[in-house]
């Protein structure tokens, strides 16, 4: 049995109830799950979800599911303290937390877990999405496992790696010729033509409610605390505010002391709207088109910009934008620091955090939490220059000539 009480809209709060939808009818605001907190409170404890499944699953009390879930073996990450990544950047209390390690190599396998678990209690058959990339691998992956038809829709300039990593678990696979603005734009005709349960469409609350296992994981691993500091990526800006509801959620159970972190937000400056709308002090995003090798977070027109925007400014918190060479730097760094291979993403919140660390704004002492998000080694292209191998005869004559060393 889960909490979930109903879907609620987040402007008008007017409710429905739980089912395949996404948006208000009457305002077109998106709709949230909302719970009974006061029968979760009586419920959980430290105690109780510490002695759970060492996965996101952990926290089944804290989610909307009902039934038996799909779990392909999510979460519970390493948290990291990244001492030397810190050192570099002048941040004495420095975390990563790695969700590069989950089944399909990005954190997108939690709200994928939530949204087909809740896609199959609907009674859906076939699943589908709209994707840069990893949510396309975790939708097919969680599609075979839970023995459901899917189909996924990404742009055709997907990096190669990435399509592999996708086809492996045979969904159907369609390349669009566009954006990922125009691959989304064209599922939502589809979603209105076909019963599948888009899980980043009509199942896009239950989607979202996945990504809080990121805070609820980090404060447990900190030992029941918050952060001062996140530092995490965007593309629609959607798991940006639920990592920070999942801490917010766990205060108001009473599990930690009342949350006080300066959430940052990151972006790649050739795709940065809700940067923009940060840097010019509004709330309100004005959509771009995106250019950056950060094709997983290259989202023009984000969903969830406003109510991103919102988390930020609640939490006293930010927003950076860095360039592609910068993020470059950041994947490098991370690497070489810390033995952590991420892909862009997880450049350009590297390339953030050097940059709010080197301005003061995260300050020395504070314990900062950056979350790495999607992994590697899918997306070679983006640093092959750094292959540079010394190539030597098969003797040790050879070796030591060109490699110059002696004993
Ligand atoms: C690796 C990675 N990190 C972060 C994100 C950002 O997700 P959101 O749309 O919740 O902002 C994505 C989205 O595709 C992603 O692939
Ligand atoms: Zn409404």
């Amino acid at each position: 049995m889960s909490y979930a009480r109903a879907l609620r809209c987040r402007k008008c709060g007017r409710e429905y109830p739980v089912q395949p939808l996404s948006l208000c009818d009457f305002c077109l605001s998106p709709l949230e799950v909302s719970y009974d907190y006061k029968a979760m409170a009586g419920v959980v404890s430290r105690e109780k979800l510490a002695g759970g499944p060492l996965s996101m699953w952990r926290y089944r009390d804290l989610l909307s599911v009902e039934g038996e879930v799909v779990d392909i073996g999510t979460g519970f990450t390493p948290l990291v303290k990244a001492d030397n990544l810190g050192r570099e950047l002048g941040l004495d209390r420095l975390y990563i937390k790695n969700d590069c390690l989950n089944p399909t190599y990005s954190f997108k396998d939690r709200p994928v877990s939530v949204a087909v678990t809740k896609a199959r209690e609907f009674g859906f058959d076939t699943i589908a999405c709209a994707s840069t990339g990893n949510l396309a691998a975790s939708v097919a992956a969680h599609a075979a496992k839970a023995n459901m038809k899917s189909y996924v829709f990404v742009p055709s300039n997907v990096e190669p790696g990435k399509l592999v990593g996708i086809a492996i678990y045979n969904p159907v696979l369609v390349t669009v010729d566009g954006s990922y603005d125009d691959v989304n734009r064209l599922c939502t005709r589809i979603v209105e033509r076909y019963n599948w349960g888009f899980i980043n469409i009509n199942l896009r609350p239950y989607y979202a409610e996945g990504s809080k296992t990121l805070g609820y994981e980090v404060a447990e691993q900190l030992g029941w605390r918050a952060p001062d500091c996140v530092v995490a990526p965007a593309a629609s800006g959607l798991s940006f505010t639920r990592i920070w509801q999942g801490l917010d959620e766990l205060s108001m159970l009473g599990l930690i002391e009342p949350v006080n972190t300066h959430m940052y937000l990151s972006q790649a400056a050739g795709s940065s709207p809700i940067v923009n709308a940060f840097q010019a002090g509004s709330l309100h995003v004005h959509p771009v088109a995106p250019d950056t090798i950060a094709k997983s977070i290259a989202i023009g027109n984000p969903a969830d910009g406003y109510y991103a925007l919102r988390v930020v400014r609640q939490s006293g918190g930010g927003a950076c934008a860095v360039t592609d060479e910068e993020l470059i730097n950041g994947m490098k760094l991370l690497a070489q620091t810390e033995g952590i291979f991420t892909e862009a993403a997880g450049g350009v919140v590297v390339g953030a955090l050097r940059k709010l660390a080197a301005s003061g704004v995260i300050k020395k002492n504070e314990l900062t939490v950056a979350f790495i998000t999607g992994a590697g080694p899918r997306t070679q292209e983006t640093v092959s220059d750094i292959v540079q191998p010394f190539t030597v005869q098969p003797c040790l004559e050879s070796f030591e000539e060109v490699v110059g060393v002696r004993v």
